[in-house]
């Protein structure tokens, strides 16, 4: 069986700057350079991001005034794909809306051929997001050791399908190699040593991916102050702007998040965030966009997102939604999935009512690999797609939403 990827390009002749494979090469917004390098084309992912992409054309633009269109086609396994059904793909429909949608994918996924033959689905997902390897005990085990196999497999397996790419995450107090956290740095040590990791890590992927979630869950719990870690205990606010700017330096076409869970609805720890995110770019920190992250609970969803998340946007930055799932209090029966439904069709509505609302991540995509059932056993089925790659009311919810 195989599906068609359909490409935008466009021919332009005489460019004499040219953007290399994997960079950004139009959108709205974007003033840069339009036209891709010999091999590559222009791919025209949403309204706002266009994509240098391996192609046949001797160069190529994101010109809409010069668009025509081409196809690649690849061969899948005998698995059907989710849009076999007659389903416009929930990534399809998001662009017609200027947005995207997409999902975290892990690396023991690489090894299931059905799981990856969904994935792959540029239809459903326009979007992949590497979700642990890009972790710094992945990528910088020990000090000023470099690892990046396990985030390179995820991020070609996305290349290969021409799914753009978020990177995730760079500073955060999890998944964080002891020698950092319990190195006893002074403040110039600590500084040092995040521009360095940040540096490396972002110049290893430099074009390639075009979000960064730069920090990660830097808000305690409780909304009145930075949550406690090694960065805020011995620089204060200040390890977010040394972050932010060395990501800039590092890769300045790539769009750099603050992502945090629990900042759904306004209450006092996305008001926190707010006036966080405001002081910070008042100093001149290069934040480009606050992630959400939204794992939610059915029937718990805040009223208050639509407004919440616009009160973001006023900044004059993006909004993405970055790792959407909505488990259910199990188990799980029909009124439930119901629930679940006008939950998801709920939070695609709010995103696709902000104009700055790019986009929407699910944190993977069938429940079986779902996070949920290891952290919360009593709560599960927080995907769209059940065990069985099968489309749950929440898919619909989703889908209807989107048209
Ligand atoms: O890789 C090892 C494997 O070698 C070992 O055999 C196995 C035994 O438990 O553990 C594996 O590592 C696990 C890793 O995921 C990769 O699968 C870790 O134990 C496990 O703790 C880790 O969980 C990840 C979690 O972040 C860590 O905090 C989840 O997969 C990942 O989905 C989750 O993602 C986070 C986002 O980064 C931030 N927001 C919340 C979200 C959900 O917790």
């Amino acid at each position: 069986m195989q599906y068609r990827l359909v490409l935008s390009l466009a021919f332009v002749t005489g460019a004499l700057a040219q953007k290399a494979v994997w960079e950004q090469c139009g959108g709205n917004g974007y003033t840069g350079v339009t036209t891709c390098a010999s091999g590559a084309v222009c791919q025209a992912y949403n309204d706002w991001y266009s994509q240098c992409v391996p192609g046949s054309a001797s160069s190529s633009s994101s010109s809409s005034s010069t668009k025509t269109t081409s196809t690649v086609s690849s061969t899948t396994t005998s698995v059907p794909t989710p849009t076999a059904t007659g389903d416009p793909g929930l990534h399809a429909l998001a662009t017609r809306k200027g947005r995207y949608f997409g999902i975290a994918m892990d690396n023991p996924a690489l090894s299931d051929q059905t799981y990856l033959s969904y994935a792959k689905n540029t239809k459903e997902f326009g979007v992949v997001t590497v979700g642990n390897s890009l972790k710094w005990d992945a990528t910088e085990p020990s000090r000023n050791s470099f690892s990046y196999d396990r985030a390179d497999a995820i991020v070609k397996f996305a290349e290969a399908n021409g799914q753009a790419v978020r990177g995730h995450t760079l500073v955060w107090h999890s998944q964080l190699p002891s020698w950092v956290s319990n190195g006893n740095f002074n403040a110039a040590e600590l500084t040092r040593i995040i521009e360095s990791h940040v540096t490396n890590v972002m110049t290893k992927f430099k074009g390639r991916l075009f979000h960064w979630d730069v920090v990660n869950e830097v808000v305690d719990d409780g909304g009145n102050k930075l949550r406690d870690s090694v960065f805020s205990r011995t620089l204060g606010e200040e390890f977010i702007a040394i972050a932010f700017r060395a990501a800039r330096k590092a890769d300045p076409a790539c769009k750099l998040y603050i992502n945090d869970y629990n900042i759904d609805g306004l209450d006092a720890k996305s008001t926190f965030t707010y006036d966080l995110v405001k002081r910070l770019l008042a100093k001149g920190v290069p934040i480009d966009g606050v992630g959400v992250q939204a794992h939610l609970i059915s029937g718990s969803v805040p009223g208050s997102i639509q407004e919440n998340w616009a009160r973001f946007a006023s900044l004059g930055v993006d909004v993405a939604i970055t790792e959407l799932d909505i488990r259910i209090p199990l188990p799980v029966t029909d009124a439930k999935l119901q629930q679940q439904k006008k939950d998801y069709n709920a939070v695609t509505k709010a995103c696709a009512s902000i104009p700055r609302c790019v986009g929407i991540t699910i944190w993977d995509f069938p429940d079986h690999y779902s996070w949920i059932p290891s952290v919360f056993p009593q709560e599960g089925a927080a995907l769209p797609w059940d065990s069985n790659y099968k489309k749950k009311p929440a898919y619909y919810g989703i889908q209807e939403a989107l048209q």
